[in-house]
């Protein structure tokens, strides 16, 4: 079973994966580690930001084992899976995590706006697509609701919507 691992930066992608991992028996793999593993997929790094080639894809593909959990918030080279995990989170939340993290606040502004957006969900085709709110719940609870989502096939795409008119006030601090 390959399953990916996705969402805005602070949602809580490490956290859930690996202990998403544990529960099911499965190598935990990180995009991040992985980058670093393998420096000639950076194109070039911007204020601190890598940029990632596309074969990055490629490499996932080679690279990775017949099942795992992949933690990744590059969606757009995600290798070929069985079902995507989108982790949500409310907005002001998502903020008050990232503020913690000494985000920049436009960087703060940026991931808030693709989290009002969904952007992770809507980046996907895919159906079997499953949504976590981590706002509130703590990790081993997420994991639980995960696998009983799995077990009963009842993907939930896009059935976490924040309401944007509650958060213009949150982007227009950009
Ligand atoms: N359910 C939760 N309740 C409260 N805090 C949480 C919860 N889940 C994660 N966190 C906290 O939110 C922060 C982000 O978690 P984590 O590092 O797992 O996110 P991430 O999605 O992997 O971020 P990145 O994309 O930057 O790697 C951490 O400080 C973590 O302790
Ligand atoms: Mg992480």
């Amino acid at each position: 079973m390959k399953i990916l691992v996705t969402g805005t930066p602070g949602t809580g992608k490490t956290t859930n994966s690996k202990k998403l991992a544990k529960a099911l028996k499965l190598p935990y793999f990180s995009t991040k580690e992985i980058i670093n593993d393998n420096p000639n997929v950076v194109e070039s790094v911007e204020k601190n930001v890598k940029i990632i080639k596309p074969c990055l894809k490629k490499l996932l593909e080679k690279f990775l084992p017949h099942s795992y959990v992949l933690d990744t918030h590059l969606i757009e080279y995600a290798p070929k899976v069985d079902v995507i995990v989108v982790l949500r989170c409310e907005p002001f939340t998502l903020a008050k995590r990232l503020k913690k993290r000494n985000y920049p606040k436009n960087k703060i502004m940026e991931n808030v706006e693709a989290e009002i957006v969904n952007y992770f969900s809507s980046s996907t085709n895919k159906n079997k697509v499953i949504e976590i709110d981590t706002s509130k719940i703590q990790s081993d609870e997420n994991v639980r609701k995960i696998m009983k989502i799995m077990r009963d096939k009842k993907w939930n795409k896009g059935l976490i919507v924040w309401d944007d008119k509650k958060y213009s006030k949150l982007l227009l601090k950009k």
